[in-house]
């Protein structure tokens, strides 16, 4: 890693038709955040992007469906992803919008530089048409059967269901998502991208150059079926328009204008945006969900290659798909758990689905969310594990020594083997986080509690204090220690609870570097007020959230 200066990460740009679910936060939001705070803790530089993605026909399917514009649609959801973001602790350098003055210039500027530079092919070919809709029908607008899978609900660029990447014309018996009337051809002109002439230099960049990247990434098919020219114009109203005379009415290919809005967005945050995106010293990540992949793998990277000023890549963790209680999430079914409303039913809970969707991750397959695990692991793990032995910890200091941390005297051998077991867990935790497993990250933080307790378990300064009150001060003098390394192991998991951690032990956040030190905290040092960190969740909540979810399965 030492041979990059500063980190760019990206994390895919939702797109603007509707609020953000736990899939979302499970399989990007929650896992680029962990690595950002982690970076942070540890003093690198790093700049964090997010932002909406606002056109394309997913955009405008949803205005035509309420009898809105898209501009509604989009001012209304970018303001309600970003709220959602914010309040779980998703902690962007910016959040951005593809709508932006910025990015239309830029995404503008990048084709057209593309255009003059003639790298694109342009081509006159039949293309799905709805008479009676009296619209092309590009993208979302045209559903049929994914080739490939069998999937029966593929849409013209791309089948949700194997990741595939496709071309309208490969459908099999389409249909208009307008009317449902089987479509025309109709002739029009488009520019194309021709992947295959970057093949070659693809397959030797991912396969030779990055044999590191996970396998759902680097084991696609498409790098094998061979690559095609693809179209990056639309006949749309909606999206950033084509800068060319003769291309009147027609506008770029979402997925061409969409990654572009990462560089649009560097640019928003710093006039530093160069030394991001252009020096080969900087190292860029891209978290991505799985149906994301051929777009961040194949075409960006045969884009950014095209244009040649700009780096690729270093790695592209992408995660399986999250579902719900069993069934895949869906949003056209309502089929859910949307962040807003998790705010109203939990509030104050951000934390616990953090941890929750953590532990449960889609990393290497596909995962499954329900309401009883949820309420397992807060119970079972937040509270009885964590929450309990810091709650431990504090309130005996506070009980035999005035909330002061009291000095150690000799250490026993069972001491010396507690301090070297949670000395390991940095190194443990260090190599989880950058290879990007959170979930086995997490579950390395939680031993550090799971020692913490065990020592308070085995060593019982409640019985020792009517007896050896210097046996209490090492006893506790190292509890508060694993608490203080507490604090610095899940700061980049659960952020909320840890900032309150650092007031009850009244220190400032410790920075990655000292996980593992057993002299956090001085003798002397006087801690804050406790409190408790986690709460339990009662069966009549988790009754509730289920009794909402089957109601939304009998609407259906
Ligand atoms: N809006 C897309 C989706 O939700 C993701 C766009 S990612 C970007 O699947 F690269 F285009 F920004
Ligand atoms: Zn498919």
């Amino acid at each position: 890693m030492a041979k990059f200066k500063r980190n760019l990460i990206t994390t895919a740009l939702p797109y603007a038709n509707g609020p953000v679910h736990i899939g979302h936060l499970a399989g990007v939001y929650v896992p680029a955040d962990i690595y950002v705070r982690y970076l942070r803790q540890k003093g690198e530089e790093v700049v964090f992007i997010g932002g909406s993605d606002e056109h394309g026909v997913p955009i405008t399917i949803k205005a035509q469906k309420e009898g809105v514009t898209p501009q509604d649609i989009v001012d209304r959801y970018h303001q309600i992803i970003k709220d959602s973001f914010e309040e779980f602790g998703i902690s962007f350098d910016i959040y951005s919008r593809t709508s932006s003055k910025t990015h239309h210039e830029l995404s503008s500027a990048f084709f057209k530089k593309l255009y003059d530079e003639g790298k694109f092919i342009e081509k006159t070919s039949m293309q799905f048409y709805d008479e009676k809709a009296g619209q092309f029908l590009a993208d979302r607008y045209i559903v049929g059967k994914c080739p490939h899978c069998g999937n029966e609900r593929a849409y013209g660029d791309q089948c949700e269901a194997c990741g595939t990447s496709l071309n309208a014309t490969d459908l099999i018996d389409p249909v208009s998502a307008v009317t449902g009337n089987k479509p025309e051809l109709k002739e029009t002109k488009h520019w194309y991208l021709p992947l295959d002439r970057y093949e070659d230099w693809l397959k030797e960049w991912i396969l030779e150059g990055h044999k590191e990247w996970k396998s759902n990434v680097y084991g696609q098919s498409w790098l094998d079926n061979g690559l095609q020219p693809r179209a990056v114009t639309r006949d749309l109203d909606w999206g950033v328009p084509v800068p060319l005379d003769e291309a009147k009415g027609k506008v770029l290919y979402v997925w061409f204008d969409a990654p572009i809005g990462y560089i649009s967005a560097t640019k928003d945050l710093t006039p530093e945006w160069e030394k991001y995106w252009k020096d080969p010293e900087t190292r860029m990540i891209h978290f991505i969900g799985k149906d994301n992949i051929v777009f961040h793998c194949i075409i960006f990277p045969a884009m950014l290659k095209a244009e040649g000023s700009y780096i690729l890549p270093d790695n592209v963790p992408a995660n399986e798909f999250l579902n719900l209680e069993g069934d895949k999430i869906s949003t056209s079914r309502n089929w859910a758990v949307w962040l807003n409303e998790y705010l109203v039913d939990m509030p104050g809970k951000q934390d616990v689905l953090r941890y929750v969707l953590t532990a449960n991750a889609p990393e290497t397959k596909d995962n499954d969310f329900t309401c009883k695990d949820f309420q397992a692991r807060n119970n079972n793990e937040l509270v009885a594990i964590l929450g309990n032995f810091v709650n431990r910890a504090l309130v005996l200091t506070e009980k035999y020594f005035e909330g002061k941390v009291p000095a150690a005297g000799e250490l026993t051998d069972y001491d010396r083997q507690t301090l070297t077991d949670f000395a390991n867990v940095k190194a443990d935790v260090e190599r989880l986080l950058d290879t990007y497993h959170f979930r086995d990250a997490q579950k390395e933080a939680m031993n550090l509690a799971r020692i913490g307790n065990k020592y308070l378990a085995d060593t019982e300064p409640w019985k020792l204090a009517k007896t050896d009150m210097a046996r209490v001060a090492t006893i506790m003098n190292i509890a508060l220690q694993i608490t203080a390394n507490l604090a610095i192991a899940f700061e980049p998991f659960l952020p909320f609870s840890m900032e309150k951690l650092n007031k009850m032990l009244n220190v400032e956040p410790l920075g990655w570097n000292r996980l593992g030190s057993t002299d956090l905290l001085e003798a002397g040092h006087q801690l804050g007020k406790s409190e408790l960190l986690f709460e339990k969740i009662e069966d009549s909540v988790i009754e509730a959230q289920v009794q909402k979810l089957l109601d939304t399965k009998k609407a259906n």
